[in-house]
C-alpha cells in the first residue's frame, strides 16, 4: 500500500507517519510537505519506508503524479496557527483552500480514497457555562481567518463527494498535544518557556477552555475512520479532555515543581474563541475507537520529558517565536 501524507513533516502528520511506519510494515509512505516554518524534516528522518517530497499542495503539477501513484491520500497540510492568521491571512487562503482544492481535483481524476484532517474550530465556540458540546451536524460558524479557511476546505470536500462521488471522509479534532508540536503553540510554548526559566504567558483571563487530546489518540481515530468510516461522513474526534488554560498552565507548572501562580496574564487574542468541546459519540459508535492517553497529567509529563530531551529539535525557533509574540504584547 502506498500512502500519501501531506503535511507529514508537521506536528500531527509526523506523529501519524511514525505510528503508521511502526504498525503497518507493508506501507510505503510518501510525505508531501512544503517545509514552511512549521515543517521540520528532522521529525521524520531515519524511517526506512518514508520518502519526503518537498512541494506545495496548491501546485497541481506537483500533486497530480504523487496522487496517481498512491492508494490513499491523507491531508494534514495546512497553515494551522490562529495568531499567525490574524497577522497575515493570505497563506491560509492559499494552502488551506486552494491546496485542498488541488488535492480534491487530483483524487477526482484518479479515483483515490481521500481523508481530510480538519478542526473543531469550524463550529465556532461555545459559552463557558453551557452543557452543549459540538455535534457533527452543527452549522459552521468559524471565528478566525484560520478557522474560516478550514471551514471552506471542509465545504469543498463535502461538495466534491456529492457532485463528483470523490471517496472522501472528514475528521474534525480538538486541541492536540504531544511530541513534535511547534513551540508557537500553547503547551510547547509554556514548556519551553519554563525550560528557559521564563514565566508562562496566559492570554486574557486564562478562562478559555480547550478539549485536549493526545496526538497519538487523534491518529488512531484517523485510521479507524479510514478503515471503518462511511464515505461522505464527518467524524468528530475528541477524548473528553476539557480544561481551561489556567488549569493547563498550573498542571505544567506543577510538572516543573514551580509555584502555581508563577505566570503572567498578557494581551488577549482578538476574537478569542471561548470554549471548544467535542461529542465523540458518532466516532465511538461507528468505529469502536477508544482513546489510550486518558491521564492528562501523565501525557503532559511525557511531553515535558520529550521537550527536555529534544532541545536540538526546537531551540533554533525559540528566539524568533518569542520576538513575534513580543510585538503583540503576548
Ligand atoms: P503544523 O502547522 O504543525 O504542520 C503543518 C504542516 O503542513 C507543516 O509541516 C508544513 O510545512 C506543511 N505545509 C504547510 N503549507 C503547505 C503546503 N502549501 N503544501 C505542503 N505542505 C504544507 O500543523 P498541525 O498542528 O500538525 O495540524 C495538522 C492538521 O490538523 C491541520 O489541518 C490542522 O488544521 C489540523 N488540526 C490541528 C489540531 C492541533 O491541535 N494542532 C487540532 C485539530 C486539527
Ligand atoms: O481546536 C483545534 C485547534 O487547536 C487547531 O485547529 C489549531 O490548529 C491548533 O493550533 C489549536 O488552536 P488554538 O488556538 O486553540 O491553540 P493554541 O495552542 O494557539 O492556543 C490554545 C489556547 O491557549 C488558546 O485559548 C490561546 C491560549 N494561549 C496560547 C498561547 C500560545 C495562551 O493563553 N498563551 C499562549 O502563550
Amino acid at each position: 500500500m502506498r500512502i500519501l501524507v501531506t503535511g507529514g513533516a508537521g506536528f500531527i502528520g509526523a506523529n501519524f507517519v511514525h505510528t503508521t511506519h511502526e504498525t503497518m510494515p507493508e506501507a510505503e509512505i510518501i510525505v508531501l510537505d512544503k517545509l514552511t516554518y512549521a515543517g521540520n524534516p528532522k521529525s521524520i528522518e531515519g524511517l526506512e519506508r518514508v520518502q519526503l517530497v518537498v512541494g506545495d499542495i496548491a501546485d497541481a503539477d506537483t500533486v497530480d503524479p504523487l496522487v496517481k501513484d498512491c492508494d490513499l491520500v491523507i491531508n494534514f497540510a495546512a497553515e494551522s496557527h490562529n495568531d499567525n492568521s490574524l497577522a497575515d491571512p493570505s497563506p491560509f487562503v492559499r494552502t488551506n483552500v486552494e491546496g485542498t482544492f488541488q488535492l480534491l481535483e487530483a483524487v477526482r481524476r484518479h479515483g483515490t480514497r481521500f481523508h481530510h484532517i480538519s478542526t473543531d474550530e469550524v463550529y465556532g465556540d461555545l459559552a463557558l457555562d453551557e452543557p452543549r458540546r459540538f455535534q457533527p451536524g452543527d452549522p459552521y460558524r468559524p471565528s478566525s481567518p484560520y478557522s474560516s479557511t478550514k471551514a471552506a476546505s471542509d465545504m469543498l470536500v463535502r461538495a466534491w463527494v456529492r457532485s463528483y462521488k470523490v471517496p472522501a471522509t472528514i475528521s474534525n479534532c480538538s486541541n492536540n498535544y504531544g511530541p513534535y508540536q511547534h513551540i508557537e503553540k500553547f503547551i510547547p510554548r509554556t514548556i519551553t518557556n519554563l525550560i528557559d526559566g521564563v514565566r508562562p504567558r496566559l492570554y486574557g483571563t486564562g478562562e478559555n477552555v480547550r478539549d485536549w487530546i493526545h496526538v497519538r489518540d487523534h491518529n488512531t481515530a484517523v485510521w479507524e475512520i479510514i478503515n471503518k468510516g462511511r464515505i461522505g461522513e464527518t467524524y468528530l474526534i475528541g477524548a473528553d479532555g476539557e480544561k481551561n488554560n489556567l488549569e493547563v498552565t498550573r498542571a505544567i507548572l506543577e510538572a516543573f515543581g514551580r509555584d502555581p501562580d508563577d505566570f503572567d496574564l498578557v494581551a488577549d487574542r482578538p476574537g478569542h474563541d471561548r470554549r471548544y468541546a467535542i461529542d465523540n459519540t458518532k466516532l465511538i459508535e461507528e468505529t469502536g475507537w477508544q482513546p489510550e492517553f486518558t491521564d492528562f497529567a501523565a501525557g503532559l509529563a511525557d511531553t515535558v520529558a520529550w521537550y527536555r530531551e529534544n532541545e536540538g529539535w526546537w531551540r533554533d525557533a525559540k528566539a524568533e517565536v518569542e520576538a513575534k509574540y513580543a510585538k503583540t504584547g503576548q
